[in-house]
């Protein structure tokens, strides 16, 4: 079932081009006179309702909350309708306050996840329309959501969860292209956007070629301690992802900071030997990112810097950070793209250094506990 692969993660990161090719098929159009859109079946006689909801709330855990947030600015530009997020947990423990007039809209990959689950029967009970974007068609979260959207990336056996997480980013750019659809003013922005997602499996296609690179960069820090990863914008989401793979896999201790809060603490931590991974690709907050590279670099930080190709020069003009360079989408999608030499690093990080990839110790694929 492995196929050529030795892991069921390796095989799930290389299977993305084909994966993000089933979540979208039959979803986009290409219509007569450039009219674009995006037709997701399960949400077509909702979407009125929730383009005319007080809030959206994204709910999820872990690697499924990561994924709403990646795509959350994008839900915010196209809807106009703000958007909050809450860890299932913490919404329960809080019992955080949830509206008739809110959609809650809840990600996993299983469709099974107890505390997800719970938070659906709190949202339920309170009124809110509730909405699932599952990969498990039949699951309890499919079943028990008013309306959704499956992700169709197919079975994922690894337990740190890879093409399911590219998927659910893809769904939720489709669901805010959807809700975007009645404004003429984003319309060539939605175009772009729809345009840049048919090319996407080839743009995935093209960064796996990093492959052999993330080996060589796993090899030169497998005896770390820890691993520091800074993003922000479309990318503080890859870096908190990047930070529970690489955690939860390779077991070395990973953190995921949104780079805006660097000098809020973080900052203390950097010296000539902790590695630390900035992802600086091009879109409206990289010039901030340019100038996080230097002060790091000031405290003498051993950076790895995620750019966009052609960009290595003025991203790193002294040549002496380690680069991944990758290919430039929209900015919307580039978490998808960025997220994939990182996985590729979390799996050959975790190979080097001898632990169990595809059922890391006291981890289970779908928790069905709290
Ligand atoms: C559906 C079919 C698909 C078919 C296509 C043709 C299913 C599962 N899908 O896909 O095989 O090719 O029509 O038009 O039969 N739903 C929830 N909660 C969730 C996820 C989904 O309530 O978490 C509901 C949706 O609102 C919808 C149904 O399940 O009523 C199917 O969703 P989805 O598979 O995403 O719909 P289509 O893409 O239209
Ligand atoms: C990490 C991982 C977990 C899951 C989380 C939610 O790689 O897989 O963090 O994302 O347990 O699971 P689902 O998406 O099934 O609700």
């Amino acid at each position: 079932k492995k196929g050529n692969f030795e892991h069921f993660m390796q095989k799930e990161i290389h299977e993305q081009p084909d994966s993000l090719t089933m979540t979208m098929r039959g979803r986009l159009i290409r219509g007569e006179q450039k009219i674009k859109g995006v037709l997701l079946g399960g949400l077509k006689d909702h979407l009125k309702t929730i383009r005319r909801s007080r809030r959206i709330i994204f709910i999820g855990c872990g690697t499924s909350y990561n994924a709403a947030l990646a795509a959350r600015p994008i839900v915010e530009e196209l809807s106009g309708v703000p958007v909050t997020m809450e860890i299932a947990s913490d919404l329960i423990d809080r019992q955080g306050p949830i509206y008739r007039e809110d959609t809650a809209i809840f990600v996993s990959q299983s469709g099974e996840t107890a505390d997800t689950l719970q938070a659906l029967e709190y949202a339920k009970s309170n009124g809110a329309l509730c909405v699932g974007i599952t990969n498990t068609v039949g699951s309890a979260i499919a079943r028990g959501t008013h309306c959704g959207v499956h992700i169709n990336a197919g079975c994922e056996i690894g337990v740190a969860s890879t093409k399911a997480y590219t998927s659910q980013i893809a769904v939720i750019i489709m669901l805010a292209l959807a809700l975007g659809d009645d404004s003429l003013s984003t319309q060539q922005r939605r175009n772009a956007i729809i345009d840049d997602l048919y090319n996407l499996p080839n743009k995935v296609r093209d960064v796996l070629k990093l492959d052999k690179d993330m080996k060589e960069l796993a090899a030169l820090l497998m005896e770390e301690q820890s691993l520091l990863v800074f993003g922000r914008g479309y990318n503080y989401a890859t870096a908190l992802e990047c930070a529970l793979k690489v955690k939860e896999v390779s077991l070395m201790h990973s953190e995921g900071i949104l780079a805006g809060e660097m000098k809020h603490g973080p900052l203390a931590l950097v010296d000539e030997t902790l590695p630390i991974i900035v992802i600086a690709t091009r879109d409206a907050s990289s010039s901030k990112q340019q100038s996080v590279i230097q002060q790091l670099k000031a405290r003498k930080g051993r950076l790895i810097v995620m750019c966009t190709e052609g960009d290595a020069e003025s991203m790193c003009p002294d040549r002496t950070c380690r680069l991944i360079e990758v290919p430039q989408v929209q900015d919307c999608l580039q978490p998808i793209i960025n997220i994939v030499p990182l996985q590729l690093l979390a799996y050959h990080l975790t190979v080097l250094r001898g632990f169990n990839v595809d059922q890391p110790r006291n981890l289970a694929k779908s928790v069905t506990t709290q």
